[in-house]
């Protein structure tokens, strides 16, 4: 029997969408509280440190009015982690930003950043927050995770997801079989693991199959299909495409 899959829904681009007007609509905290009744685990939101979607009030309200686990995305930094220290989400995913990106778009170089994230995790940690680090799957970065103490990573499925839509078969199969190992490996060091970005139906229910993965963070598709579909509709397609994925990983 293998362990049941977490789906986290990533708001951000709910926040995207009201900004891009100002004001108040539509309101990320009510889309995080009709994507739980419809079957998240979890809340993800990221506090970029360019405020562009998610901000400070919209954070401390999710912590405050939502009832399940909240998982805060920042930026290794000063700033970030009093907030966090603040808010006191439930889980901090560390992931790296740039400014000038549209998205996250790489994993985060633990293996040369010990020394800024190592204080961070630690601290983050003894406050009773979950801390994980949002890494592609190369055993460099799995094992700098494993040495700092992070008790989870997120493997970064960006460039896999991205393989696939362009049709670039060979690389998209290479993709792959990196996160296959990566997620093994991690486990075998006793790390729980995590997996996002760029993630759609299909990707989801493939990567759900695998049973060392543990827990989906998907926003941009879901955001996206709400548009057709409303929240609702779409997080129970995605809840069930995950569950379809993970049964197969059973057979
Ligand atoms: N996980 C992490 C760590 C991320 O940074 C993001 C993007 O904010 C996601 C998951 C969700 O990615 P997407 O919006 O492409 O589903």
């Amino acid at each position: 029997m293998i362990a049941p899959i977490r789906l986290g829904v990533n708001v951000d681009h709910v926040a995207t969408i009201r900004n891009a007007r100002g004001g108040r609509h539509p309101d990320p905290v009510r889309a995080a509280k009709r994507a739980i009744a419809a079957g998240a685990d979890g809340i993800t939101a990221h506090l970029r440190e360019d405020r562009r979607h998610i901000r400070d009030d919209d954070m401390a309200r999710l912590r405050a009015e939502i009832d399940r686990p909240l998982n805060m995305e920042m930026a290794a930094t000063p700033e970030m982690t009093d907030i966090a220290l603040r808010i006191r989400p439930h889980a901090v995913c560390i992931v790296p930003e740039k400014r000038s990106e549209r998205t996250t778009e790489g994993g985060l170089d633990a293996a040369s950043q010990k020394a800024q994230l190592a204080p961070i995790i630690r601290d983050l940690g003894q406050a009773g927050i979950r801390v994980s680090l949002f890494i592609a799957a190369h055993a460099a970065q799995i094992e700098a995770a494993t040495a700092l103490g992070a008790p989870v990573v997120e493997l970064h499925t960006g460039a896999w997801c991205e393989a696939l839509a362009q049709g670039h078969a060979a690389r998209a199969e290479a993709e792959w079989q990196l996160i296959r190992a990566g997620a093994a490996l991690a486990k075998s060091f006793g790390l729980e693991v995590h997996a996002g970005h760029g993630l759609d139906y299909a990707t989801a229910e493939t990567i759900a199959a695998l049973p060392d993965v543990v827990e989906l963070n998907i926003g941009h598709f879901l955001v996206g299909e709400a548009v057709f579909d409303g929240l609702a509709e779409a997080v129970k397609a995605m809840r069930a495409a995950m569950d379809r994925g993970r049964a197969k990983g059973q057979a």
